[in-house]
């Protein structure tokens, strides 16, 4: 990983060295063998290294490298449609000086990147990342499915000692912005859920890919998206705590079974405090995800408050999966259904900018759904119910 660091360091270098000093300026050679070689080593560890450019965030195959978040090149370059670049063995240091020069001017708009910029290189693939998927590369979108079995270890995990470790939340965490973004352009993998399998850990994958969509949809910092996705993913983790045959009831809820419900968003957050500092915004999110917008709804607050706006886009996010998953006492929502309750909750249960951004989400960004269902996708088929189950 320390090696696709210094590469990137390296590749920052070479572009600024082409800007500085002109033709076999000795910097600009130095620079581009020092590139080549750490190339070299990349290649010799994978066959396909690829950077993918995500605001302030790079992507290193699937991983974030952290030491770069906020890196500035990474912004330029994303901002010039290049959001990704592959490598395959064999490249020259010649082939990698003129891209190089290149990305230079593609950076200072002295060249434009189109369709055929992609037919230059014989051993680097670039551009947006919608462009490099349409141009070939395999399928292996649903690998998030595979996913949901780690997520499923983390309720594992809460159940047994009480705890998760941070380590597995930041693997299922990169595993979903991995697959979000060096997949097609800003994808948006649903997780079909299986009848018979355990619910919580695919609703708790999915409500976390919600939350990065969103967070891209209202253009926030990687990092702000990071943090409200890992208070998606672990809002719920309390619900280790609620029996299943409560938890799947197919009838009515009565009295005593809503009792044990209402304790989950505490059970989530104390689990969150016990696993470390880490995880104090999702504690408070966790907390938080069965507030209305006055405060009101479970757990019963003391002094009613209106609830951090972390846990607000939880909550939406949350709403969204629940109605366009079938469970065992509910079916899906059509997608028309969902956005009716949202905005008939609007000012009341949630907040009306975000209920507008939410739905125009849903609206605008239909076509980068991947559902492995039909959740959500039917039609519009009555008027908003306010009896739908949430938990
Ligand atoms: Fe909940």
């Amino acid at each position: 990983m320390n090696q696709a660091v210094q590469f990137m360091h390296s590749l920052a270098q070479a572009i600024s060295t082409i800007g500085l000093y002109s033709g076999e300026h000795p910097a600009r050679v130095g620079a581009l063998e020092k590139l080549y070689e750490t190339l070299a080593e990349l290649l010799e560890e994978n066959e396909r290294p690829s950077f993918t450019f995500f605001g302030d965030e790079v992507v290193y195959i699937d991983s974030p490298l952290r030491e770069l978040k906020g890196w500035a090149l990474s912004v330029r370059l994303s901002e010039s449609s290049i959001e990704r670049i592959e490598f395959t063995p064999g490249i020259s240091i010649e082939e990698l000086g003129t891209f190089i020069g290149d990305l230079h001017l593609y950076m200072t708009d002295k060249k434009e990147l189109d369709d055929g910029s992609l037919d230059t290189f014989s051993h680097i693939r670039f551009g947006s990342v919608s462009l490099l998927e349409r141009s070939g590369g395999g399928d292996d979108r649903f690998d998030l499915y595979e996913q949901a079995e780690m997520a499923g270890g983390l309720f594992i995990e809460a159940k047994k000692n009480g705890r998760i470790p941070v380590a597995l939340s930041r693997s299922v965490l990169d595993s979903i912005w991995g697959a979000m973004h060096t997949e097609e352009a800003f994808v948006i993998p649903i997780v079909p859920t299986e009848e018979g399998k355990d619910l919580a850990p695919v609703r708790a994958m999915n409500t976390a890919v919600l939350a990065v969509a969103f967070g891209r949809f209202m253009n926030l910092k990687a990092s702000e998206i990071r943090m409200i996705a890992e208070a998606a993913l672990l809002h719920d983790i309390g619900k280790v705590a609620i029996p299943d045959e409560i938890l799947n009831k197919p009838g009515k809820l009565d009295p005593a079974d809503w009792e044990y419900i209402k304790k989950h968003p505490i059970a989530s957050a104390k689990i969150l405090l016990r696993s470390g500092e880490k995880f104090e915004m999702a504690a408070v999110a966790a907390y938080e995800h069965h507030l209305e917008l006055d405060g009101s709804g479970y757990p019963e607050l003391i002094y009613p408050r209106k609830p951090h706006r972390v846990s607000q886009v939880v909550r939406l996010c949350d709403v969204y999966d629940a109605m366009r998953t079938k469970r065992p006492y509910e079916p899906e929502q059509p997608l028309g259904k969902i956005m009716e309750v949202m905005r008939s909750g609007a000012g009341r249960k949630f907040s009306p900018d975000l209920v507008d951004h939410f739905t125009s989400m849903l609206r605008d960004w239909d076509a980068k759904f991947v559902r492995g269902d039909t959740g959500g996708a039917g039609e519009d088929t009555g008027p908003a119910t306010e009896s739908i189950r949430l938990i």
